[in-house]
């Protein structure tokens, strides 16, 4: 059956323990002709010799487990049954806890999935928890089953009840169920033939809601992803080997590979057994390729067209579906896998905890961890940049899971939300520049001026007093005679910044352009007190590597209550009415330095305290007679 060419669709069955999922499994197979020949004399062999009259269904499932504690080669946790319309493949491990790590692993990524509740019961624990999952990893193809109607004398009352409970409980974690049956799948009643006992139920049986659904078409039509497997030497030829994940890949496409940035165009295609004439692979298909120029290429980059490539990222943002037997913590270091790249990775922060069950939610600050069975909005931190795309860009590579030694600790969508792109390279657009050197000595400005240049890149949250401060320090600076000019956010942004917003790329901008601003400003003698939110480290550390010999970063930090609380400009107070959208600390991320060059606290401390701490620094940082005390005779020829 596994071979057939028949259209296959992937399904779970999940639910909580003893609701009937196994029994169901064993109908499913029996009451479609799917059994295995022989299997249903081997069931009442089984019955008799466990002393039960009537079948019971679920010892089907025992069979299999049987065959698959033998097997040592072929995939069994999948179990095959077939409709007159096609072919179904069961995709689940029995087990709960193997279920929850199949899920997040990806292991078990289906087309659609039937949630068998208990018409005694109603939703139970794990019914949530399943159903949560189900909507985390984004299965909008989702049935219900009513199961053990016997049991309640196939009352339609009880019924409506359960239904309308589980309708609840989905749409408050924004699932449609298509279709919700009544079921008694110990007797064959409303599986595959409808019963006699519930004629008040006119729906779908539930291997017609089956075939209502659609098999996952393959995504071709999202951008091309080819992360590489393998790099291979055959002869004169470099053959590059790995699964196109997404998208088409063509002969003669131009292709960037991540996270190196080198391109190189296909030359041809390579397929076992040889196909001279194939020039196209799409999604799914396993592909050699070989290039017209020798790059750098190793397994784990990815390949995709110069047009939509992944994102570039060294911060990671996802919902987590936590498994660990030790809560999640911030400062926890876990493996991370996201496509065939294996790094690790340090959590950051954690924002909000979710409890599946009653779905309540705390923040992270409050909540400090994420707990066993929980969803956690997540970031963490590698120490390279890695190619990812989110979650609901491209459902196939948007995952990450987290392993704590060999164990599936958890596993979840990735969000990057708050988060940019961090693939720009600061190569200049024309290749016909190039660069002039000054005709002054390179201490000559610093001779002249009595100090020497500098960037003093001050960093916080809105409200934190960055601002106050630099102008307190400019104006002691430039009454004893420094060259001094204060970079400020707000000011900047009515000008040379006046194109940018606040999303997470418009803030690398300003951080970005802001931070060669005042590069060029320290290089030319002054000194340069900036005061920008600047809430990512990878953007402020590049306005470090713009001036490498100047640059200081100084954390002027106070916590948010702190800030809300001063809220000079009232614009907390708009961003928690919900007017300002992304306002940093309140909906969008602040990364503090971990090892800032100066930390000054604004709480507790008077401003003027702050500011004598800054200037100590500056003066210490900048001063000639200090450094070099002949300094100034030299450089002026005096
Ligand atoms: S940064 O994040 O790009 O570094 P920047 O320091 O230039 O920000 O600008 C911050 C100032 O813009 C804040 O002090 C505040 O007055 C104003 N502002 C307006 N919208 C926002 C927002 N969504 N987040 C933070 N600050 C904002």
């Amino acid at each position: 059956m596994p071979h057939t060419i028949r259209p296959q669709l992937r399904v779970v069955i999940v639910g909580h323990v003893d609701h009937g999922k196994s029994t169901l499994i064993g109908r499913l197979l029996h009451d479609t002709g799917s059994l295995p020949e022989g299997k249903l004399a081997e069931l009442k062999a089984i019955c008799a010799r466990r002393g039960t009259d009537a079948l019971e269904w679920s010892f089907v499932l025992d069979a299999f487990q049987a065959e698959r504690d033998q097997a040592v080669t072929i995939d069994t946790t999948q179990i095959w049954f077939k409709t007159a319309m096609r072919d179904y493949v069961i995709i689940d491990a029995p087990g709960h806890r193997e279920f929850l790590k199949n899920m997040v692993s990806g292991a078990a990524a289906a087309d659609a999935a039937i949630l068998v509740v208990d018409a005694r019961e109603g939703v139970a624990e794990q019914t949530r928890r399943h159903a949560y999952l189900l909507h985390l990893l984004g299965l909008t193809q989702v049935g219900v089953a009513v199961n053990k109607m016997d049991l309640v004398g196939h009352d339609p009352e009880a019924f409506g009840a359960v239904r309308r409970e589980v309708e609840a409980y989905l749409t408050s974690i924004g699932i449609t169920a298509s279709h919700i049956v009544p079921m008694a799948a110990r007797h064959g009643e409303m599986v595959a033939a409808r019963g006699q006992a519930m004629d008040w139920y006119a729906g779908k049986t539930l291997t017609e809601v089956l075939d209502s659904f659609e098999v996952a078409p393959q995504p071709v039509a999202l951008p091309l992803r080819l992360p590489v497997q393998d790099v291979y030497r055959m002869g004169e030829e470099r053959v590059l080997v790995g699964r196109v994940e997404t998208g088409i890949l063509r002969t003669g496409d131009r292709l960037l590979f991540s996270p190196t940035g080198e391109e190189a165009t296909v030359t041809a295609l390579r397929v076992w057994p040889h196909d001279p004439d194939k020039v196209a692979a799409r999604a799914g298909e396993v592909i050699g390729l070989t290039l017209d120029q020798r790059i750098f290429v190793e397994r784990g980059h990815v390949g995709s067209h110069t047009q939509n490539p992944p994102m570039l990222s060294s911060v990671f943002r996802a919902n987590l579906f936590w498994l660990g037997r030790a809560p999640l913590r911030v400062g926890g270091i876990y493996r991370a896998r996201f496509g065939t790249v294996e790094v690790p990775v340090t959590v950051q922060s954690i924002e909000r905890v979710i409890d599946t069950g009653d779905l309540s939610q705390s923040a992270g600050a409050v909540a400090g961890q994420v707990p066993r069975n929980a969803v956690g909005e997540v970031t963490f931190r590698a120490r390279d940049l890695l190619p990812v795309d989110p979650y609901a860009d491209n459902p196939r590579l948007g995952r990450v899971v987290l392993y704590d030694g060999h164990d599936i600790a958890g596993g979840g969508a990735l969000t990057m939300e708050g988060y940019a792109d961090q693939r720009r390279v600061e190569r200049p657009a024309s290749a016909h520049i190039y660069k002039v050197h000054s005709a002054l000595a390179p201490d000559a400005r610093a001779a002249k001026n009595g100090h020497r240049g500098g960037v003093f890149w001050l960093t916080g949250l809105s409200g934190a007093g960055k601002s106050t401060i630099a102008m307190a320090v400019e104006r002691a600076l430039f009454e004893s005679g420094a060259q001094v000019y204060v970079l400020d956010g707000d000011n900047i942004r009515h000008g040379l910044n006046a194109d940018l917003g606040f999303s997470p790329e418009e803030r690398a901008e300003n951080v970005r352009r802001v931070g060669h601003v005042a590069a060029l400003m320290a290089d030319a003698g002054l000194i340069v007190v900036s005061a920008f939110i600047s809430p990512y480290l990878a953007d402020r550390e590049r306005a470090r590597a713009a001036a490498p010999q100047h640059f200081h970063e100084v954390y002027i930090a106070a916590d948010l209550a702190t800030c809300e609380d001063r809220d000079p400009k009232g614009l907390y107070k708009r961003a928690r009415r919900g007017d300002i959208r992304g306002f940093t600390g309140v909906d969008a991320p602040y990364e503090p330095p971990p090892n800032p060059d100066l930390l000054i606290s604004t709480q507790g401390n008077s401003v003027q305290t702050c500011v004598e701490q800054l200037l100590a620094y500056i003066r210490a940082h900048t001063a000639l007679s200090e450094a070099r005390p002949d300094f100034a005779e030299k450089a002026l020829g005096i």
